[in-house]
């Protein structure tokens, strides 16, 4: 049996995701991967330097600086940074450099849970269990909403709507690593779902493949 497990989640912005991947990690011991903060990153490399978030050579050399262990998530995960992340996502160049980092990352024993958009189709078509999170965009843009209440600030819901469509389509239209369920990925919509039922959902189906390596 393969030293390592892994545990890939795809989907899009506000799903859910990253607690989920988080929760898993935890509760597996396995290593955690927010692979959406490599993009995240390279972008804030250029936006740094003053650079045209498309300007490919400056985006690749920015990608090879990225070192894993000094993704710092306080300062990537400004909303501008996001959004500028998306756009540099879309050069094959670029993804080729950080698909490889991310694919060493999740070799290390005893395994990882790596989320972000291409996990379960690009970065590890072979993961031992493959998930795929969603929500309508509405739910995913009132949980945003309240999230920015909740620390005190202001925002449109409309706009965050509008602003969460707009990420969702570049995405999922990319001719690179589009956004998608893999053919084997097991489906969660947490539209109507707390973290809590989704993260007993994933174990339930984490468990079952266990068990049946386990007996094999
Ligand atoms: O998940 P997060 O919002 O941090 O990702 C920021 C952007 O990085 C996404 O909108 C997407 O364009 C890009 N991304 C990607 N592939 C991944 C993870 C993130 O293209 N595996």
């Amino acid at each position: 049996m393969s030293p390592t497990f892994t545990i890939a989640i795809d989907g899009p912005a506000g799903a859910g995701k990253g607690t989920l991947a988080r929760r898993l990690a935890d509760h597996y011991r396995l290593n955690l991967l927010d692979t959406g903060l490599t993009y995240r990153a390279v972008a804030h490399a250029l936006l740094q330097l003053g650079l045209p978030l498309d300007n490919v050579s400056a985006a690749e050399t920015a990608a090879r600086q990225v070192d894993l262990n000094k993704l710092d998530r306080a300062i990537l995960s400004a909303h501008a940074v996001g959004e500028a992340a998306s756009k540099v996502a879309v050069f094959p160049t670029v993804r080729r450099i950080l698909v490889e980092k991310q694919r060493e990352f999740a070799k290390a024993p005893p395994g990882a849970v790596l989320d972000g958009r291409d996990i379960g189709t690009v970065v590890c078509p072979d993961a031992d269990i493959k998930l795929y999170v969603t929500a309508s965009a509405e739910v995913r843009a009132r949980r945003r909403l309240a999230e920015i209440e909740s620390i005190g600030g202001t925002a449109n819901f409309t706009e965050i709507l509008a602003d969460i469509l707009r990420r969702d389509e570049r995405d999922m239209g990319r001719a690179d690593s589009p956004l998608k369920p893999a053919a084997d990925a097991h489906l969660l919509d947490t539209s109507e779902m707390a973290i809590e039922a989704a993260f007993l959902a994933a174990r339930a189906i984490i468990d079952d493949v266990l068990a049946k390596r386990n007996n094999a």
